[in-house]
């Protein structure tokens, strides 16, 4: 059963496993575009492999080709479909959690977190980079502040990032001091 079809990929449940397919766009030319859908799918499969390692909520990853990655469905609703403070405390948690390896998601939005029975799981990987560059870090924050348009539950969010990562104020100092550059703004 196709679950999705997102600008780069197609999203096919099958029994319990999830099923993510990059097809070649024809307007690409063939030989880049492969190469780019393989290091795409490479670099989506080792986070989500990193994540198991380190027991951070996420699908588990069954297996992967140049194209297609195989892992475990996480059946429920998005994050966004609620506005309970735990959930949002153990997507803080999550987000530490990655920076700690220096993983930075790309697109950590509510759009990308799934609750399941009180666990609130991270999908996606598709923009995530390994990277310890506070910029790139900071701009998960902001991310998820634009996507959440809720000051109360950010704020419970960033509390939860920063008493659960030593270098989480030091993130959020950058993210301030974009801000206040207007920097985040004209992305916007
Ligand atoms: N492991 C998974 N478990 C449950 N649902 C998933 C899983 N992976 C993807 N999905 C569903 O498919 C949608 C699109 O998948 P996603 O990986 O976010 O791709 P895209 O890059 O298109 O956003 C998600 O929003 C979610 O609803
Ligand atoms: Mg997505």
């Amino acid at each position: 059963m196709q679950l999705s079809k997102g600008a780069e990929a197609y999203i096919y449940l099958e029994g319990d496993r999830i099923v993510k397919v990059r097809e070649s766009k024809k307007y690409r030319i063939n030989e880049i575009d492969s190469k780019l859908i393989k290091s795409r799918t490479k670099k989506e499969s080792t986070a989500l492999s990193k994540c198991n390692q380190h027991n951070i909520p996420s699908p588990k990853l069954i297996e992967f080709n140049s194209n297609k990655i195989v892992m475990s469905y996480i059946e429920g609703k998005t994050l966004s479909h609620y506005k309970n403070d735990i959930y949002y405390k153990q997507a803080g948690k999550i987000l530490a959690e990655l920076h700690k390896i220096n993983l930075c998601h790309g697109d950590f939005t509510p759009n990308n977190l799934i609750v399941n029975s009180e666990v609130v799981y991270v999908i996606d990987f598709g923009l995530c980079e390994f990277s310890t560059y506070l910029e790139k870090k900071s701009t998960d924050l902001r991310v998820m502040k634009d996507s959440l348009k809720n000051e109360e539950l950010f704020k419970i969010f960033l509390e939860s990032y920063m008493s659960n990562y030593n270098e989480g104020p030091v993130v959020f100092e950058r993210y301030l001091k974009n801000e206040s550059r207007g920097r985040y703004k004209e992305r916007v």
